[in-house]
Order: structure tokens, then sequence, then C-alpha cells
């Protein structure tokens, strides 16, 4: 017969005087999970589970997760200087070639999420402020917003940090803030949000329809509006693209041939594209675990079409690793001439973990996969994860085991 231990006593132990020093000496932040309307929240890419699994992580210094953090922290101003400033906000986001503040929004957005969970993690109360700080100013700034690829991306991110914000009682998140990110929304969502315009299009090229449908399902998540969940959920997973060669969707851009399996279209332009669009899709895929049936109905990225979305990581690593490929050609807007007669070198085999931003780290696949237990069909995407060591992803989604499988 076995005696089960009081579960309370291993909880009191995890929570006592063991703290990191990364770890502030104020109470760490709670989370509270709510549903409403259908949604759970917080809900988007994180829920309280896998918040506090990164919390308590940090705060029992377990190296692999301390170490990932203090990396990062590193390598962002934000979260190391004491005199850092926001990029923006800017009133209108557009698509200008050079800079139509979209490069800002993508900016402040990712170090608002990053700060905003370095904060959950470890109680530093300077990542909280100014987390709020750049929320705040944007939301009570922008009015339009057009550009669907780094200001999709920014206000993905965004949106993600509102929303821990907003389910974490000590982070001083008001009902105001609510009312002022639903105003911001309202206002940027006035402009006709169809074909091309807007985030929310089924029509963009490749990685770009990712990002800004991403940044829609992110905002139909805070806002609850099912209708508009359900049509970015379609679009990220069945595809409803006028031109199929252009589409982002998983059943769509990677491919199913048995020749060819896990080919992703857009590695015949280059590597770094195509991972946009498998980060994405797979951030996205993380709201959908956590929503679970919205509407009436329930999408799961991760298994979908018989794990196709593993397949276009497997290939994808398969190739970024070194080793070749098999590639069917593409033609790319049929009647443009437009062909992709190769899988493209450039940007090949890149360091997603030192690249411009830590969240462009690129585990956000491998570790879920992992917990479903789902590691043996991913052999080359967990050696180049091996390869590129501790990243954002170790601290964002590991746990010991799935770091361990990559040997960090
Ligand atoms: C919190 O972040 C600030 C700003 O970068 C830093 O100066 C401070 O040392 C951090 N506090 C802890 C406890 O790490
Ligand atoms: C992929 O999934 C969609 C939606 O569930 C389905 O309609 C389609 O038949 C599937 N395709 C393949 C090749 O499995």
């Amino acid at each position: 017969m076995v005696f089960m231990r009081p579960l309370i006593s291993t909880l009191l132990l995890a929570s006592s005087a063991l703290a990191h020093p990364l770890t502030s000496r104020a109470a760490l932040p709670t989370c509270v999970q709510t549903t409403s309307n259908g949604f759970t929240h917080p809900g988007i890419y994180h829920s309280c589970a896998s918040l506090n699994r990164i919390q308590s992580q940090i705060s029992a210094g377990l190296s692999p997760f301390t170490d990932a953090l203090t990396s990062v922290i590193s390598k962002c101003n934000f979260l190391k200087s004491s005199t850092w400033s926001m990029s923006g906000p800017y009133a209108e986001v557009i698509w200008a070639g050079d800079d139509g503040h979209n490069i800002p929004l993508q900016t402040d957005g990712k170090a608002a999420y990053i700060m905003t969970l370095g904060w959950y993690a470890t109680g530093n109360t300077t990542w909280l402020d100014r987390s709020l700080t750049v929320i705040r100013a944007w939301s009570t700034t922008l009015n339009y917003l057009n550009e669907q690829i780094q200001g999709g991306e920014g206000m993905a991110y965004m949106t993600a940090a509102a929303e821990i914000l907003r389910a974490s009682p000590a982070s001083g998140w008001t009902s105001t803030d609510t009312a002022n990110y639903l105003g911001m929304f309202e206002r940027i969502r006035a402009q006709p949000w169809t074909d091309s315009d807007g985030l929310s299009g089924a029509d963009f090229f490749m990685n770009q329809g990712a990002y800004g449908n991403s940044a829609v399902m992110a905002l139909a998540v805070f806002a609850e509006d099912a209708e508009l969940y359900n049509t970015m959920v379609h679009q990220a997973t069945v595809g409803d693209h006028p031109d199929i060669t252009l589409d982002y969707a998983i059943s769509i851009q990677i491919s199913a041939k048995p020749d060819y399996y896990g080919q992703v279209t857009e590695m015949g332009r280059d590597q770094g594209h195509p991972m946009g669009t498998l980060r994405a899709v797979s951030y996205m895929g993380l709201t959908a675990l956590i929503q679970g049936k919205i509407g009436g109905v329930q999408t799961n990225f991760f298994t979908h079409n018989n794990t196709r979305l593993i397949a276009g990581w497997e290939y994808w690593a398969t190739y970024n690793g070194g080793e070749d490929v098999p590639w069917e050609e593409r033609v790319i807007r049929p009647g443009s001439g437009e062909v992709w007669t190769v899988v493209s070198e450039t940007s090949r085999g890149s360091d997603y973990n030192n690249g411009k931003s830590p969240v462009e780290a690129i585990g956000v696949g491998y570790h879920q996969y992992f917990r479903m237990g789902l590691a043996r069909s991913m052999p080359k995407y967990t050696a180049y994860l091996g390869d590129l060591g501790l990243g954002f992803d170790t601290f964002e989604f590991g746990d010991p085991k799935s770091v361990a499988a990559l040997g960090l």
C-alpha cells in the first residue's frame, strides 16, 4: 500500500524561503482565472497554470530557467537599464515602407510582453510599471492601425500582456485600463477590416497573415468576440485565402504530400519568414488550447490534420539544421511568373536565441508537443533547439523534463 504524502506540505515547501536572487522579497503576483461569455481569462498564450509554472520554476531557483532569464535580461535594456523609455505611442500605425510607426508598436508590444512575464515570474515591479506604462500609452493614443506585419505582431504581444495584467490582482490594472484597451480596439476596427485592410483579412501574403490574424485572435479573446475569434481560428488552420498559393494556414502552407511531407511553402523565399508563421501559429494554438470550445467550435492547432504543424517544424528544422530536404517546386500567384524552384538558402540556420528580440526564440512548438508525448516526431527540431541553448523559450515554455530532453 502506498501512503500519500499530504499535498499541502509540498506546496508549503515550494513557496518557502528558497527564493532565488532574481525573485523580489515582496509577495509574488497571483493569477485569478475567470470565465466570461465562454472565454477563459487569462487565455492568450498563457493560462494561470502556465504562468504559475514559470513563476514556481524561477522562485525555486531551477538553473535552466533562472539562467535563461538572466541571459534574456542581459540582452534587453528594458529589463536591465534604469533609464529605459518606450518607442511609442503613436496615433497612427501604417505601412510606410520605412517606418509608419509599425516598428515602435512591434518593439513596445514585445517589450511589454517580456516585462509582464518577467514581473509575473519574479515580482520585479520596475518591469510591471514599465509594461503598464506601455499599454496605457498605446491604448489611449492609437486610433488607426493598418499594418499587419510588425504592427500585427506588436499588437498580439501587447494584448497578451494586457490579458495577464488584467488577471493578476497585484498588477494595479483597473477597470479604466480595460475600458481604454477595449476603446482602442473599437477605434482601430472602425476602419474597414475586410479584405486587405486592417489585420483580420484572409488574403495576406503568407507569414503576414499569421501576424495580422494572431493580433486579431488575441484582441477577440480580450474583448470576448466569439465570431471574430472563430474566423481567425478558421483562417489559421483550414485557410480561406482566395489565392491558395499564398495561404499561411496549417492545412495549406505545410504540405501533406508523402514525398514532401512537412514542406513549408515560404521556405522557397527564405528561412526566417516561414519560421515567423510556424511560431505565430503555435502561439495562436496555445490560445486555442486554453479557450477550448468557443461558439460551439473547437480546434486544436497542434493535432489539426494529423499533427501537420509538427511536420512543418520538423521539415524546417531538418533543412535549417544543415540537411537536405526534398523540395516540390512552388508557383506563387499563378500567372505572375514567380516560381520557387528550390528551397532558399537565405537566413538558413539562424540563431533565434540571439536575434532581434528574445520572443523570436523558436521553442514554442517543441515544449507543447513534448508535453503531448510527441518527442519522437521531432528529432531534428529537438536537435536544433539543443544547439541554440537556453533562450526566452526555455523560460517561457520549458519544464524540467522538456528542457532536460534538449540536453540543457
Ligand atoms: C528589477 O529591474 C530593475 C530594472 O532593470 C533592476 O534595476 C532591478 O535590479 C531589478 N530587481 C531585482 C530584484 O532583480
Ligand atoms: C485538414 O483539415 C481540414 C479541416 O478539419 C479538413 O477539411 C481537411 O480534409 C484536412 N485535410 C487533410 C489532408 O487531412
